[in-house]
């Protein structure tokens, strides 16, 4: 056994065997079993789905190319096939004549390739679910809080970002073509195990290392981060329960305050995190969050008064109104280390979005500052 299917094959057991725990209700399911069709599965949310179908008794197909992580579900029907905004160019033949019940559409944000699966198998099953985001929402709707599943989308032939209008595009052709059988899921940031992206570990490494750190702003910004099971696990419940519509899955608000206290809390972390106004930070060139931007600022997940703080102040009553249930932050901490620790992903050149150096030259001017 190599390092690669070690690591694979332990975070598949540890998934698996947490979840009858933390999902008493899919252990124990008297639905009745479905044959799925999910269309990717492999990366990130594709397992995690994976895994809570299972769990709850249902039947699970892949269809993806067979490269990314291609052992990873050994005993389950693997096509293989090859999505592509250009229709010529694309290979669906090992989906057709199938007839599933529930086919769930993860990854794409290409609208084209979002609506020719969709062409092909809207007739062959009875429901039809499609992993959209929060940024398919127009981004001057999180000047305000609370943003909720009736508010506009980005047009297709604005100037959004090829991600957010190609989901808002891709939900309005399911749409179109799928009709009520469809449910649409608007993740915000989706955090947990298998994550490789380095935003809430930046966070827990700087608690874990200990000592001072800036805490951004006045502690009241806010935050949102929804577990990558938390998302399977409405997914499920929608197949389960014959859910339609569009959710918001953005979890529930956190303050910045609270969310560095879990941050310490799930790290056992004695770090003292100082906060440090948004003035004396901008006087020192630090830069807030850029998550709408892709990574890149100094303090993920932070999004100063005037910076579209509605991105972490999303509603999603819906779902909780429908029965969703979310878990504590600090599973959701415990996984992203995990995966860090077991070395998912490629953390090789991971560094944090702030040198320790520069944060200490801060801190101490800060420290010194003259009242
Ligand atoms: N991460 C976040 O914070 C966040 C927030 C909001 C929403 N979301 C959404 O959540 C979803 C996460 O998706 P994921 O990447 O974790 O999905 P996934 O289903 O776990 O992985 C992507 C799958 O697509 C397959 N694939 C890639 N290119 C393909 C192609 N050309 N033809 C056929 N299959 C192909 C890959 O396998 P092969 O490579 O073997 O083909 C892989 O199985 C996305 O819809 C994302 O937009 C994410």
């Amino acid at each position: 056994m190599n390092r690669r299917s070690f690591l694979r094959d332990s975070l598949a057991a540890s998934a698996i065997s947490a979840l009858p725990a933390i999902f008493p209700s899919l252990a124990h399911s008297s639905t009745t079993p479905k044959r799925i069709l999910v269309l990717g599965g492999t990366v990130f949310l594709g397992p995690a789905l994976v895994d809570t179908a299972l769990i709850a008794g249902h039947t699970v197909t892949l269809f993806n190319r067979g490269i990314t992580n291609p052992d990873l579900f050994p005993h389950l029907e693997n096509l293989r096939g090859f999505r592509s905004p250009d229709a010529n160019d694309q290979d669906l033949t090992a989906l057709a004549h199938r007839h599933w019940d529930v086919v769930v559409d993860v990854w794409p944000h290409d609208p084209s390739m979002a609506a020719s699966a969709a062409e092909l198998l809207r007739g062959r099953a009875g429901h039809y679910l499609y992993v959209s985001s929060i940024a398919a929402y127009e981004s001057n709707d999180f000047e305000k809080s609370g943003v909720d599943e009736t508010a506009p989308l980005e047009p297709w032939a604005g100037d959004a970002s090829e991600y957010a209008r190609g989901k808002a595009e891709s939900e309005r052709r399911l749409a179109a073509l799928c009709g009520e059988k469809l449910t649409i899921v608007r993740p915000g940031p989706i955090k947990g195990l298998r994550d490789d992206t380095p935003d809430l570990l930046a966070w827990l490494r700087r608690a874990q290392t200990g000592g001072r750190h800036i805490a951004p702003g006045d502690g009241n910004s806010p935050v949102e981060l929804v577990d990558v099971k938390d998302v399977a696990r409405f997914l499920v419940f929608a197949i389960d329960q014959s859910i339609y519509g569009t959710f918001n899955l953005t979890g529930r608000p956190m303050t910045f305050r609270e969310f560095l206290g879990k941050c310490k809390a799930a790290t056992h972390s004695d770090a003292e995190f100082v906060w440090i106004p948004k003035d004396f930070l901008d006087q020192h060139h630090l830069d807030p969050d850029s998550t709408l931007h892709m990574h890149g600022g100094n303090f993920p997940f932070w999004r100063p008064p005037g910076s579209l703080p509605g991105v972490y102040q999303v509603n999603s009553e819906k779902a909780f109104q429908a029965g969703w249930q979310v878990r504590q932050f600090e599973e959701t901490a415990m996984d992203c280390l995990a995966s860090y620790r077991s070395g998912y992903g490629d953390f090789s050149a991971w560094h944090d979005y702030l040198s320790p150096e520069k944060e200490k030259q801060v801190l101490d001017a800060w420290a010194h500052r003259s009242a």
